[in-house]
């Protein structure tokens, strides 16, 4: 969906929308296409890419704030898409737009702790089913997608996930939220007639508050991990907003060119930002083995996560 196509539906216009967000268009998921759906076909992908078969996966974590249907969760609906082995864990995570950080630190630790040798990370979103679409303030920034990568445990030191910081503030909870649809306010045709259940956001508030978090994350990763900025190839954070991304590449004083930015084509895919950014560049020939990567986020809850990691391609 382009800015000229939004324009028809709100009063809003192409060039405000690019000059605030750097968006140009999104993608809208068919009716009947579910994050269960969308996430099959990146997991599909990334299984190609990894040279696996789904039962080489003993574990799958699946990052999503639009589940397909409340329960079962997501993760589970995938499985049984993709074939995975009937008998391993698979479960999803709610962390909004960090989503995807959080499912990869927790699939990292179920990794160390032996039991598990690889894991599906899958971050997929339908932010189109929870827009408001008489909201210009939101509706123009969000869009749909998925991403997925695998990671798996190695013996070879100083590779992969070298440091990780995550965090939350609920206190913050009302700046992006949806107030009806859960148990505590389930829906009537009342909220839905008045769209209560779609995404509301302090747009103003959550920026500022985002520049900060996610430089703070970085910087804090970096000394966790005796790292430089300057030693870092690319940064693959969150797409929310160009301007985000400029003012933390500024506070953090690094090139916006280290910085991949896919917002002018997908828009925010809340979840599925990061792994569509990773994947994007990695297939662009950006990302290369050896390659120091950081991953950073911001989302609802407020939640917030930094991964750096060393990227490695196991010899097939
Ligand atoms: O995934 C993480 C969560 N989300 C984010 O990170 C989003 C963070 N926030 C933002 O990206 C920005 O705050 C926005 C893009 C949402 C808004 O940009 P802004 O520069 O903060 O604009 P604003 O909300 O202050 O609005 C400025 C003006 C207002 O008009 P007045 O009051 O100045 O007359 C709005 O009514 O722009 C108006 N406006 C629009 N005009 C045309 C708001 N939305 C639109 C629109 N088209 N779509």
């Amino acid at each position: 969906m382009t800015n000229e196509e939004l324009s028809t539906l709100v009063d809003t216009n192409d060039e405000w929308i690019k000059t605030r967000s750097g968006i140009s268009e999104r993608r809208i998921a068919g009716a009947d296409e579910n994050p269960s759906d969308m996430g099959a076909k990146a997991a599909i992908h990334a299984l190609k890419n990894a040279g696996l078969k789904p039962e080489d996966i003993d574990l799958l974590i699946l990052a999503t704030m639009t589940p397909d249907v409340p329960f079962p969760s997501t993760a589970c609906l995938l499985q049984a898409k993709l074939g995975l082995r009937r008998d391993i864990p698979c479960f999803d995570i709610s962390a909004a737009c960090s989503g995807f950080v959080f499912a990869l630190q927790v699939g990292t630790d179920m990794l160390r702790s032996g039991n598990y040798k690889r894991a599906l990370i899958v971050g997929s979103e339908k932010l189109s089913s929870v827009v408001d679409w008489q909201d210009r303030s939101t509706c123009v920034l969000f869009g749909d997608g998925a991403g997925a990568a695998i990671i798996e445990s190695t013996s070879t030191p100083n590779v992969g996930i070298l440091g990780n910081i995550l965090g939350s503030d609920g206190n913050n909870a009302e700046l992006i939220h949806s107030a009806v649809g859960g148990s505590a306010k389930p829906h009537t045709p009342e909220t839905i007639q008045n769209r209560e259940h779609c995404l509301r956001m302090n747009g103003k508030e959550v920026f500022k508050l985002a520049v900060r978090v996610m430089s703070e994350s970085c910087q804090r990763v970096l000394t966790q991990c005796g790292v430089s900025s300057d030693e870092v190839a690319w940064f693959i954070p969150h797409q929310a907003n160009a301007r985000i991304l400029e003012a933390v590449a500024g506070q953090l004083n690094v090139g916006l060119d280290r910085f991949p930015s896919n917002l002018d084509r997908f828009g925010n895919t809340s979840a599925a930002s990061i792994p569509l950014a990773l994947e994007e560049a990695w297939r662009q020939g950006k990302i290369k083995h050896g390659d120091l990567v950081l991953l950073v986020a911001f989302g609802s809850g407020l939640t917030w996560g930094a991964t750096l990691l060393r990227w490695h391609e196991p010899k097939p």
